[in-house]
């Protein structure tokens, strides 16, 4: 890796995408087509996926694993997908706010706004972000469709996002 790489890790936060023998086909197809669309399709200039997990919706899980990859410097940005939205099941927006020192709204606005344009479902993620240390945090809703459009809102401001927290 260029030290001008952005490292990137992708946690994907389910319950049903977490491997276990009934759902290996359908395993947390959000997470990988994010790491394509970033690796392959390179929507992120200079960035790179250096981490990659899943874990379920549980606060404590989703906090060891943000700390784990934030603390140790792993990690540029930290993107989440799913555990958004209004079931009982849905903490990611809690985890995060947990942790976060700052919190970052212009990203989450901006992604609202876009996808708003897109369907009115939108207004059901309560998706946050914000600076852990030295990471920027952004929680991603959960299905492959939404968590792909809601990056590609964001994408291009990343960079300039990354240079200025460091
Ligand atoms: N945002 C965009 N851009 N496109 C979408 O299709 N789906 C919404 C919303 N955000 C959607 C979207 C739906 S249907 C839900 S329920 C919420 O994200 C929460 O999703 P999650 O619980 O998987 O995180």
């Amino acid at each position: 890796l260029k030290n001008t790489t952005i490292k990137v890790g992708i946690l994907t936060i389910s319950d049903t995408r977490t491997p276990s023998k009934s759902n290996v086909d359908s395993f947390d197809s959000s997470g990988q087509n994010l790491m394509k669309l970033i690796n392959d399709y390179k929507v992120i200039d200079s960035a790179k996926v250096v981490q990659y997990d899943c874990v379920t919706d549980d606060i404590d899980k989703i906090q060891a694993k943000i700390t784990e990859w934030c603390s140790e410097r792993k990690v540029d940005v930290l993107l989440t997908t799913g555990g958004t939205g209004f079931s009982p099941r849905d903490v990611t927006p809690e985890a995060t706010l947990g942790l976060v020192q700052k919190l970052t709204p212009g990203i989450s606005q901006a992604i609202m706004n876009e996808s708003l344009k897109i369907t009115p479902m939108a207004m059901l993620s309560r998706a946050v972000s914000g600076i852990y240390e030295k990471t920027l945090i952004i929680n991603l809703p959960g299905s492959s469709k939404a968590s792909k459009e809601c990056l590609c809102f964001v994408a291009s401001t990343i960079p300039h996002a990354v240079s200025l927290i460091k």
